[in-house]
Formats: structure tokens, C-alpha cells, sequence
């Protein structure tokens, strides 16, 4: 069993007796007065604030575990997770391409399919990262709706959701890109990117998808809103009625964080795979305005939990392992490498993470 342990900043009011120094302490004009190693006591902590020093590196022991191996193959659970991924797939690929050709949606199999299999997985340990794993070149449309599905019912948890209410915007999840099917093929399968006519083609997807399901017996509301507002945004920009944040139905909300979390994250033909890792950092950097700011900050916060543990590949073809993530960002954590260095990618802007090996 190797010690495992990681290096986390803390201010010299934060810090305490006992404490071991993960990183040399330097003054202000660069004399050193502590090596690492050292083991911090109370005058110690006094002299720190004498020599006006603000940060100190305190080292963490980790919980004990195996050494590293870089080369495990799948899990049972993830084998699982993958088969009953695949056989939703198969059902709403039969839904969906039957809706393009009768105009009718088959809701109470979707319904059924919701509850039935997505459920489970949805509450299958370690959902998020099986996720970020699952082989999704082809029938990109299909695949997008059963993720965008587990994302709401994942982030519904997250956010309180229970029962009834969990259910509708799982489905709503589900449908969110319905009316795709009553757009054309060559628009929705080209490669490349769409001219601005064929963009507002696209766009049409949301009203079409609302006049599919708006006077269906039983559907939810939310259900309805979902599917309509999914590209509204919290600053007014989306489409297709341009609304602002108090005016988009919170089920809207929520798909449109994971609408955009699992495009990013997917294979596209127009459009490479980002590692969880950067578009955590994309969101963040570039979207925070456009998203309900409590429902993105609940996502993120949670969702950086998945990421420990992962073994990822750095951009100089190490791989390496995640072992801590920062209070917010979780685009540059500490990795360490098979080599046994910690990198704290933080500090070290030269290398980022460029894709995820394994969860
Ligand atoms: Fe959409």
C-alpha cells in the first residue's frame, strides 16, 4: 500500500499547530524559513506572521489504497451499466424514428422507458463517469437524449427533486430534442458546420417538438416547457422566444445545463471530445451568464466529485491520477503521475488534461 497524499494551500490564520509543510515557506524577499517536513507549532505559526507570511503548502495524507494500476479493464458494474445503456438506446431509437415517419410520439413507452431502465441507471454508482466512457460515435441524437435524460435525473436529485416531479423532468429530459425528428436529415446528420439557413432550420426543433406533445393526454406541463425553452436563456439570448431567466421553466433550467455539459463532452462529427475536466472549465468561463447560476453552481459543485480518482492523460502523453480538485475549478487538479510527481495543474499552466483514460 503506498501513502497517498496531496498539498493544499491554506492562509497562516487557517493553519494549525500540528500541521506537517507540504512546500519550502519563502519570506516575502525570498529568504527561506521553513523546509518541508517541518511540523507546525504554535510559535512557529506566530514567527510565520512576523515574517509577514500570508500562504503556507500544508501536506494531507490521503486515505491509504492500492498502488496505482494504470491498465484495469471495465468493472462488472460498468459492464452492466453499458449493456442496459445500449438496450435504452435501442428502445428510443425505434420511438424516435417511428415519430419522424407517424408525427405521434409513443408516450407511454417512453414513459415506461423512463421509469423502467433509465431509473436504474440514473442511480448506478459512479453514473457520471460510466458516461463520460460510453462509446457514442454514430446515432449521436438518440445517445444525446438518454444522457441528457440521466444528467436531469442525476442533477434533479442533486437539486431535491423526488417522486412525481423527479419523473417528469427525467421524461422531459428524455424528449427535450424530439422535434429533431421532424427535421430534415441532411440538416440534422451533415457534417460540418450549418449554414445560417440551415441554423434556423435546426432551431425549429423546439417548436416542433411542443407541437408534437402539447395536446397529448396526460402529458405534464413542465414536460411541455422543457422541451419548448431548453435553449432559452438566463440572459435572454436563446431562442426560439429570446425570454430571460424568469420566464424560462425551471425543467428548462436544468436540461439546458446538461444539454450543453453532454454535447461537450461527446464525440461529434463536427466537433472533438473535450474531457469532463475542460468543459467544467468552459461552463464555468463561458456560459455562467447564460445558466441559472444556482443550478450550474450545484452541478459543478457535485459533479467534481466524480473526478477523483480518475486516471486521465496529460498533454506531454503522461497519464496520470486525479487526487485533488480546487474549491471551485475543477479544470486543473492535482495529478500524480505513474513517475510518483505531484503536479498541481494550477500552478503549472504549461500542461492540462487533454482526455480521461479511465473512471
Ligand atoms: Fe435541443
Amino acid at each position: 500500500m503506498a501513502a497517498r497524499y496531496c498539498i493544499k494551500p491554506y492562509s497562516v490564520s487557517e493553519a494549525e499547530a500540528g500541521m506537517e509543510i507540504g512546500r519550502m515557506v519563502l519570506t516575502p524577499d525570498d529568504k527561506v524559513i521553513l523546509s518541508e517536513g517541518t511540523i507546525l507549532t504554535d510559535s512557529i505559526l506566530q514567527g510565520l506572521q512576523f515574517w509577514n507570511v500570508t500562504t503556507v503548502f500544508i501536506k494531507q495524507a490521503l486515505p491509504a489504497e492500492p498502488d496505482i494500476d494504470f491498465s484495469i479493464p471495465e468493472t462488472a458494474v460498468q459492464k452492466n451499466f453499458y449493456e442496459d445503456y445500449e438496450n435504452t438506446i435501442n428502445v428510443v431509437k425505434d420511438a424516435f424514428t417511428k415519430t419522424r415517419f407517424f408525427k405521434d410520439v409513443a408516450l407511454n413507452t417512453l414513459q415506461d422507458l423512463a421509469n423502467n431502465l433509465i431509473e436504474p441507471l440514473i442511480n448506478a454508482h459512479g453514473v457520471i463517469n460510466h458516461m463520460n466512457l460510453v462509446r457514442r460515435q454514430d446515432d449521436y441524437t438518440f445517445h444525446h437524449s438518454v444522457n441528457v435524460a440521466i444528467i436531469c435525473g442525476v442533477l434533479g436529485k442533486w437539486l431535491g427533486y423526488v417522486g412525481k416531479e423527479w419523473q417528469d423532468l427525467i421524461l422531459a429530459g428524455l424528449l427535450h430534442d424530439i422535434g429533431k425528428t421532424q427535421i430534415p436529415l441532411e440538416i440534422l446528420n451533415k457534417p460540418g458546420k450549418l449554414m445560417p439557413e440551415e441554423m434556423e432550420i435546426m432551431q425549429l426543433h423546439t417548436t416542433r417538438g411542443y407541437k408534437l406533445l402539447r395536446d397529448k393526454p396526460g402529458i405534464p406541463q413542465g414536460v411541455i416547457h422543457g422541451i419548448l425553452q431548453h435553449h432559452e436563456r438566463f440572459d435572454g439570448s436563446g431562442y426560439p422566444l429570446a425570454v430571460p431567466g424568469d420566464q424560462i421553466h425551471r425543467y428548462a433550467k436544468i436540461i439546458a445545463v446538461a444539454d450543453i455539459y453532454d454535447a461537450m463532452t461527446s464525440d461529434r462529427v463536427y466537433h472533438r471530445k473535450s474531457s469532463p475536466f475542460a468543459v467544467v472549465e468552459m461552463v464555468v468561463g463561458e456560459m455562467f451568464n447564460k445558466l441559472d447560476p444556482e443550478i450550474v453552481t450545484i452541478f459543478l459543485n457535485n459533479v467534481r466529485d466524480y473526478f477523483i480518482g480518475n486516471i486521465v492523460e496529460l498533454s506531454d502523453g503522461r497519464q496520470a491520477e486525479v487526487i485533488y480538485l480546487g474549491q471551485f475549478m475543477a479544470a486543473r487538479p492535482i495529478v500524480v503521475t505513474e513517475d510518483k510527481e505531484y503536479i498541481d495543474l494550477e500552478c503549472n499552466k504549461t500542461l492540462s488534461i487533454v482526455k480521461v483514460i479511465r473512471a
